[in-house]
């Protein structure tokens, strides 16, 4: 404790008295052999944290320090890789999430600054001046957004995920945005946007003469020239290597027996950069699979600000580096905890203080896997932590970053474990849900008769299937037919018997099935939901309920008018960003977020 006090107090000074300088000056023990951040302390508080949370899975993590112009690197797995218990180590690799969006975004700023691009681009060049398919709704924010606005989230889009599935290219996507409905006016909010960064990921094929795909770019320009080999897009390459970790969630945790049970230990299906497909709709917003010793390079190349750490070659463009990670828009106007600050966001990169120092950084969430890779630029210190938990993995990467930081920085723990264990307690106990009425009235024609093709343009064109006892073995076509079959082996556990009940085979990348069970009248309750094989034959599927559904209340409105049926979903399925308020059209349609027809 003693040893501790006298660090923090070298080392915060020292960094105080010399904020703005390159390189702090250390006291003499820490120049000759920094203590280590992974010390046996560190391992039994990760361990003690896997245990609280009852993780089924494991994590990786890496810390680099450069101390005196020496690096400092140290880099650990812990808990499981795999359902089978092959554990974690510095080599597994995880997929980073919307970490990737930082390569995306780099990427681009390579194209910015080659000067032998014809013709040249630059941060404020218009989108639709470069690509032709471009459009949104709002004919403002079509005509005006540039590279900075799809970089820090301000066109007005908000996120419509599920909107894109494996078989759209990535210019499929961008053709469809013209259809998806704005959230906000142009320039006015900040709502985090996937497709924006699907978008940039489009530029380097479209761009330079060879056109090379999108993964090969960054594989050419940023990962190779940065020796980050066990670096990936591929899922097929990741299994190939031994080195891949399962995407662990829980099912059946009895929430209200034990809020952080582990349930069933599950796995999602390696599905993130199918076999075969060279950048696919995915890669530019999170198609990244790396390990904690490549990401330890990166941490290093991003504090040199574009180097590579071992040769000095710039690699990445100083400008760049500083462009993206400089605030455009506003994340966080206000600080969630009073160690922390409002957060700014670039590209790819948020920015804030913690305990008064300055920190960029992002996280990363695909099914399977929660990351956060921060650096702390005055001090010179980068921390990443990669976990294979989908469950409770963002909480166990703040709670483990947090206590890194504090460590590398030698300050006084602050116990971030009692107060997120608390936000989730509150979050549960918050939840609110209305039942459904005891004699609720029907929708305005039988039940049978909602069924059919229904399509929306930006979503595309799907059979809604009707499970109850009176379908009609005719209607909705074979696909219903097998859905009523299916849908007790694919959907274990999901499907009310006592309520009407209505399945979409909804086949995008994060979701499987939409489901609507019966509420009142022509209200439907809403469940996206992503089915899985296990590979048991006792149990051949398990089930996912996305978090677009999970936590708040959506719901589906049918308007049945002079025989013609359509629906509006409302109520966050669209992804509107913070305080952004639900759509305020008229009618049923004008509140809705999303919008099918029969057809
Ligand atoms: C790893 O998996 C085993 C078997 O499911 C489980 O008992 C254990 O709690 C898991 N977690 C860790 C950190 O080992
Ligand atoms: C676990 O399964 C993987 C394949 O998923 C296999 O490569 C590995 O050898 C297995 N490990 C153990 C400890 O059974
Ligand atoms: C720069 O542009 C030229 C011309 O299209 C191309 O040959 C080269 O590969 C590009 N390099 C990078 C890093 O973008
Ligand atoms: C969940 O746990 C509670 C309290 O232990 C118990 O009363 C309830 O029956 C359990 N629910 C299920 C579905 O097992
Ligand atoms: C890289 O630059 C640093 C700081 O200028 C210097 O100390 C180091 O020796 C250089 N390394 C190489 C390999 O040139
Ligand atoms: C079902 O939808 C209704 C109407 O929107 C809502 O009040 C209720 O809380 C929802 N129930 C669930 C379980 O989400």
């Amino acid at each position: 404790m003693l040893w501790w006090s006298s660090f923090a107090c070298s080392l915060f000074v020292c960094l105080a008295l010399s904020a703005g300088a390159s390189q702090a000056p250390f006291s003499s023990d820490i120049r000759h052999g920094a203590p280590d951040v992974l010390n046996s302390k560190t391992d039994a508080f990760i361990q003690r944290i896997m245990h609280d949370w009852q993780t089924p899975a494991g994590l990786a993590v890496a810390v680099v320090r450069l101390i005196d112009g020496q690096w400092h690197t140290e880099t650990k797995g812990y808990g499981n890789a795999t359902l089978n218990g092959t554990a974690v180590d510095e080599n597994t690799l995880f997929a980073i999430g919307s970490n990737s969006k930082l390569f995306d975004i780099v990427a681009t700023g390579l194209l910015i600054h080659n000067e032998t691009l014809q013709p040249r681009i630059d941060w404020d060049t218009k989108i639709g001046s470069l690509i032709a398919e471009w459009g949104l709704m709002d004919p403002l924010a079509s005509a005006e957004t540039t590279i900075v606005d799809l970089m820090s989230h301000r066109t007005g889009m908000p996120r419509h995920d599920h909107m894109y599935g494996y078989g759209d290219s990535v210019l499929d996507v961008i053709s469809r945005l013209r259809y998806i409905r704005p959230s906000a006016p142009f320039r006015t909010a900040y709502q985090y946007s996937n497709n924006a960064y699907t978008t940039l990921s489009y530029l380097p094929s479209l761009l330079i003469d060879s056109h090379p795909s999108f993964t090969e770019y960054v594989r050419e320009n940023v990962l190779a020239p940065l020796g980050m080999t066990a670096t990936t897009y591929y899922s097929v390459v990741a299994e190939a290597s031994g080195h891949l970790a399962d995407g662990f969630s829980r099912e059946g945790v009895n929430e209200t027996d034990d809020l952080f049970g582990m349930g069933t230990p599950r796995v999602f299906s390696p599905y993130w950069s199918p076999a075969g497909d060279d950048g696919n709709v995915v890669s530019g917003l999170g198609g990244v699979i790396s390990s904690a010793n490549d990401i330890a390079l990166w941490l290093q190349a991003l504090l040199l600000e574009g180097k590579n750490p071992s040769t000095n070659a710039t690699v990445i463009p100083a400008e760049v580096i500083k462009k993206v990670s400089t605030g455009v828009t506003v994340k966080a106007p206000k600080a969630a905890y009073p160690e922390l600050s409002p957060i700014v966001y670039g590209g790819g990169q948020s920015r804030g203080t913690y305990r008064g120092h300055e920190y960029i950084e992002h996280d990363g969430a695909v099914p399977g896997f929660q990351t956060s890779i921060t650096r702390l630029p005055w001090d010179n210190i980068g921390v990443a932590v990669l976990t294979n938990d989908d469950y409770y993995g963002f909480d166990i990467h703040e709670l483990v970053k947090y206590y890194l930081i504090d460590e590398a920085l030698g300050l006084e723990k602050i116990d971030w474990n009692t107060r997120l264990m608390e936000k989730v307690r509150k979050a549960y106990h918050d939840r609110r849900v209305q039942p459904r009425p005891s004699s609720p009235a029907p929708p305005s024609v039988d039940f049978a008769a909602l069924e059919g093709t229904y399509r929306s343009l930006a979503y595309g064109t799907y059979e809604l299937c009707y499970l109850g006892p009176d379908a009609r073995a005719s209607a909705g076509g074979s696909d219903c037919n097998d859905m009523r079959k299916d849908a007790h082996l694919r959907l274990p556990g999901w499907v009310d018997a006592d309520r009407p009940t209505f399945l979409m085979q909804w086949d995008k990348v994060w979701t499987s099935h939409l489901k609507l069970d019966h509420f009142d009248g022509n209200v439907f309750n809403v469940t996206i939901l992503q089915s899985t094989p296990t590979n048991a034959a006792s149990q051949p599927y398990w089930v996912d309920q996305s978090e677009a559904t999970a936590s708040r209340s959506g719901y589906a409105q049918f308007v049945v008018d002079d025989g013609a049926v359509s629906f509006g979903l409302t109520g966050g399925f669209w992804g509107a960003g913070a305080g952004v308020d639900s759509p305020q059209g008229e009618g049923i349609r004008g509140k809705a977020e999303i919008w099918f027809d029969r057809l």
